[in-house]
């Protein structure tokens, strides 16, 4: 679902790259500030967190960028985290400040932050990942909706930067009942980078019962990771997990970004376990 109304979901809109940076100490992984180019469309733009958009840019094809800032933000644009990692992501990453970049969007589900409400949150956010999960922290820590979500526990890869601006991490006490672990080290191994994180989430100790939970990582360490929040008891239909596809469309129509009868561009990204068991998702 996109909240694009009658708009026509092909036409792009105008924007600007205003900023680069980097955050700590990431390779090839940059973050990215758009602005609009007319006042009417910066207006008319509204997002949620969960939500990505079709980016293109001079000498690439369009290509999908989860909306890695919160509606909630204060922020000179919409901010995009873009990994280098092919010719796709090559102009995107190597682009100067003042370059055009077309924007279609935004796209796809948002998050059910309803079903959030008074329960506590686990986020897991793996390098080249973090898109989505930096907007969904970011909208739940704002002062406005902090009160309506309980414990909040995050569990980061272990280069992934902090999700959190340094502003928010000196101050981290006023966002209140926030755990953060990141893995010391990288492994190698897919099912012991899983392992680590589910010791990590162990070590956050959520409480099962009540929390929500939203993951996002690549499609190696996803079915380890599914395995393994299931076996500790999170319920199926509250554990989120965002899954990486082929997008091209972005509306449903070209079949490309399929799992089973359902497409990640227009019912996902995010999808619960319980309906991933039930589509039979395989990576
Ligand atoms: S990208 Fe075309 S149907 Fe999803």
């Amino acid at each position: 679902m996109s909240n694009l109304g009658e708009k026509n979901p092909y036409a792009p809109i105008l924007t600007k790259l205003v900023k680069t940076w980097v955050e700590g100490s990431q390779d090839k992984v940059k973050n990215m500030l758009l602005d609009f180019i007319s006042v009417e469309d910066r207006v008319g733009f509204s997002h949620k967190p969960g939500q990505f958009c079709m980016l293109s840019i001079s000498g690439c094809s369009e290509t999908p960028f989860t909306i890695a800032s919160s509606p909630a933000e204060d922020s000179d644009g919409i901010l995009f985290v873009i990994e280098e990692k092919g010719s796709f992501t090559e102009a995107f990453y190597n682009a100067e400040v003042g370059s055009t970049v077309l924007m279609r969007g935004p796209l796809g589900k948002p998050f059910p932050i309803q079903e959030f409400l008074g329960r506590d949150i686990l986020i897991v956010g793996d390098k080249g990942h973090l898109a989505p999960v930096r907007a969904l922290l970011q909208y739940i820590i704002h002062p406005q909706q902090r009160g309506d979500f309980g414990l909040i526990s995050v569990v980061l890869g272990h280069d992934a930067p902090s999700l959190l601006t340094a502003e928010q991490v000196e101050k981290i006490d006023e966002i209140g009942s926030i755990r953060i672990s990141q893995l010391s080290r990288s492994v190698a191994n897919e099912i012991e980078h899983a392992r680590s994180l589910i010791s990590a989430i162990r070590e956050v100790s959520p409480e099962p019962s009540n929390s929500c939970a939203i993951m996002s990582c690549d499609n190696t360490t996803l079915p380890y990771l599914m395995r393994g929040v299931a076996e500790m008891g999170f319920d199926p239909v509250r554990v989120l997990f965002i899954i990486n596809r082929a997008i091209r469309c972005g509306v449903g129509k070209c079949g490309r970004c399929n799992i089973g009868h359902r497409f990640t561009c227009i019912d996902g990204p995010a999808f619960s376990l319980k309906e991933l068991e039930k589509l039979k998702f395989d990576v």
